[in-house]
């Protein structure tokens, strides 16, 4: 391959921008490589500046499920900006998908839309403390809900690559010191907590974990949350920024069967625009302004192009047998994964994740980075694009077709592990 292109671009953009890139994990860090440069993106393909095309598995961190510039969403998204790409006024469009939303997901009785997951998840959790007057929440190690101060704390994704307990720096410990980081599907430890303290606002989750791989909730686990926060005034937050519209129309909370206080959404919801929510129980969202005094607000929140395009993707979604095409390609896909990769492969619905050197996900497991970085680099080299870090998701997308999953099945069986 030839990639002097992407060299140039990357050269230049590292005297501009810090490590080249607007979010860390695009510089490909441990890869010892020049990352992947976009310029375009068609169906299930991405394209790179030196003109190769490579089958993406990345899909913008889960957000295309209809894959790169869906001609459906296209149009939508195109009307709307010949409309007015901004308003800071209310629109018709953000009533049109709350609307929609709440009919897939009765627990978001109310819903404000903010421009990205972090923004959801940061004012859920204002919205829990200013409800309850507490000031304590509880998270689980690894989970990723944003770069929020607070939350910056044993933090999935990016961060797990960091390896530090404060997650980054520039967030002083008294900001942290109202988050608890518990260890995640531990139903002893987690009960006990909730049982002994009286200073707890919230519990936030990754139902579906997907920022240290995918690994699940155990069902067990997670009624357990539910019945003891509910006991105690809890607000039990489900941060579906990922699973939301992902693992089915009802998220994670329909595959569980159980009903949050609050929820987060992202990525799916806004088409391939910045757009994301929070929302839930109607009596906890009036105390946002203007309603009650917890503050939260966004010049560009419930943009109408991203709203447009957010209820264009809802309605193809909601066709019958969507999701479950999607997990027959996953599942073909991630059996072959498993006859090659040295340790496990999770799956759920269209998410899944190799875990090299790692035979199961009951604890954080300790990933092999230069096991994943040579496969990886492999599969590169081949024109397919897996997610540059180990602790994530790689996602396909309804526009993946069955010779690209067939294409992508022959190549990993061709890889020698030796
Ligand atoms: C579960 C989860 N919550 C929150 C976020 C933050 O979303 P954003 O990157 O839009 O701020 C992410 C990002 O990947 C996520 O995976």
């Amino acid at each position: 391959m030839n990639r002097d292109q992407s060299a140039a671009i990357f050269k230049a953009s590292q005297e501009k921008m810090p490590g080249g890139v607007n979010s860390p994990v695009r510089s490909f860090p441990g890869l010892d490589m020049i990352p992947l440069i976009a310029t375009r993106g068609v169906g299930a393909y991405v394209w790179d500046a030196d003109g190769y095309r490579y089958i993406d598995y990345c899909q913008s961190w889960g957000s295309l499920i209809l894959g790169h510039a869906h001609p459906f969403i296209v149009q939508a998204a195109y009307e709307q900006l010949r409309q007015g790409s901004s308003f800071g006024m209310a629109t018709p469009y953000e009533e049109a998908l709350a609307a929609r939303i709440r009919q897939h997901l009765p627990s978001i009785e109310k819903i404000r839309f903010v421009s990205s997951g972090t923004e959801a998840t940061m004012s859920a959790l204002r919205v829990a403390r200013g409800a309850t007057g507490r000031p304590t929440v509880i998270k689980f190690i690894g989970h990723f809900h944003g770069h929020c101060d607070g939350l910056l704390v044993r933090a999935g994704s990016g961060v797990m690559q960091l390896n530090s307990e404060a997650s980054s720096k520039g967030v002083p410990t008294d900001f942290v010191k109202h988050t608890l980081c518990l260890p995640f599907n531990d139903i002893a430890i987690c009960r006990e907590m909730l049982r002994s303290r009286d200073d707890i606002a919230a519990v936030i989750l990754e139902p579906v974990a997907a920022n240290m791989g995918v690994v699940k909730g155990d069902p067990d686990f997670m009624k357990m949350l539910r019945e003891e926060t509910a006991r105690k005034g809890i607000i039990l937050i489900y941060d579906e920024v990922v699973t939301g519209f992902r693992l089915g129309l009802k998220g994670a909370q329909g595959y569980y069967g159980i009903t949050p206080d609050l929820t987060c959404l992202g990525k799916i919801i806004g088409g391939g625009f910045p757009a994301a929510a929070f929302g839930g129980r109607a009596d906890l969202m009036n105390h946002l302004a203007p309603l009650g005094e917890v503050y939260q607000s966004g010049t560009l929140s419930g943009n109408p192009v991203a709203m447009c395009a957010g209820l264009a993707v809802l309605q193809r979604i909601e066709q019958p047998g969507f999701y479950e095409k999607l997990e027959e390609k996953t599942t073909r896909l991630v059996e072959a994964l498993r006859q090659k990769v040295p340790g496990c492969v999770t799956q759920m619905g269209s998410m899944f994740t190799p875990f090299f050197g790692a035979s199961d996900v009951s604890s954080l497991p300790k990933l092999s980075q230069p096991l994943y970085a040579r496969f990886f680099k492999y599969l590169f080299a081949h024109q397919i694009y897996f997610v540059p870090s180990p602790y994530e998701a790689n996602f396909i997308s309804s526009a993946h077709t069955d010779e690209d999953i067939d294409h992508t099945i022959d190549v990993i069986k061709k890889y020698s592990i030796e």
